[in-house]
């Protein structure tokens, strides 16, 4: 069975101190939940304060992006491999990134590829725009992004990537795709698409999260749903009763051995 993995994606929001607030607040009551992996991907600056106060609990730490080059002329970049130590998690290629600053994806495959080598875990995001949608190419668009951020990469190393399926329609508008098409497209578009790069044994143990206004009331229908494997939560992610209760209501689809 696939581990259920819950992250949250603070995009440009909380200081390093509100940051750690946070985490103290939220760790005991989320760690009692061993079968569901949580995950905060805070600011770059407060990764050092997060990681620090998260040093001995059970919640992962993510950053939001990497470079792809180990270092070099890149004013306000960060490359991945200055996120060891920092950070067990990235995410990549998210919507906001690809519309606001210009990422592709071919920057979305290299830094793919820097993550991996680097030992951090890519969150890799995909997903269609409304005009997208309402034209029918839905399925077309993400599997050819899909197919695009995994290229050049192994089984071993595809195996071990997250992928995020977030509507761009759905991220922060409170429209939230209905579980049926959220599962659709996780299953027969993304999962699909690595079962026809890389087969069977990859396909079913690969996680793909559901991304795009989730919150504590719908979280429990997505994560019953067979191909949804956990969330990237954007806004509910900041408040720490909202995100607890989504880490036990998909505990609660999760019962432990
Ligand atoms: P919301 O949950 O705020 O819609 O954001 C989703 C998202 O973009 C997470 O990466």
């Amino acid at each position: 069975m696939r581990k259920p993995i819950l992250a949250g994606n603070w995009k440009m929001n909380k200081t390093p101190a509100e940051a750690v607030e946070f985490v103290r607040a939220v760790s005991p009551l989320v760690t009692c939940y061993p079968q569901v992996e949580t995950v905060v991907c805070p600011p770059f600056v407060a990764l050092p304060a997060v990681a620090e106060a998260l040093r001995d609990i059970p919640i992962a730490v993510g950053a939001q992006n990497c470079h792809w080059a180990e270092s070099g002329a890149y004013t306000g970049e960060v490359s991945a491999a200055m996120l060891e130590g920092l950070a067990q998690y990235v995410i990549i290629g998210h919507s906001e990134r690809r519309q606001y600053f210009a990422e592709t994806d071919e920057s979305v495959n290299k830094k793919l590829k820097a993550a991996l080598a680097h030992g951090l875990v890519p969150i890799v995001c995909v997903g269609e725009d409304l005009a997208q949608n309402e034209a029918g190419v839905t399925d077309a668009f993400v599997s050819g992004q899909v197919r695009a951020a995994f290229a050049g990469l192994s089984a071993e190393q595809a195996v071990g990537v997250v992928i995020a399926y977030e509507p761009i329609w759905a991220i922060g508008t409170g429209r939230n795709a209905t579980p049926e098409v959220a599962n659709r497209v996780c299953g027969h578009v993304v999962r699909g698409t690595i079962r026809q790069l890389y087969g069977d044994a990859v396909a079913d143990a690969i996680r793909i999260q559901y991304g795009g206004s989730t919150n504590d009331k719908n979280i429990g229908e997505l994560m019953a749903m067979t191909d949804i494997d956990g969330a990237l939560i954007g806004g509910a992610s900041l408040k720490v009763d909202v995100f607890a209760t989504m880490v036990r209501v998909t505990a609660g689809l999760y019962p432990q051995d």
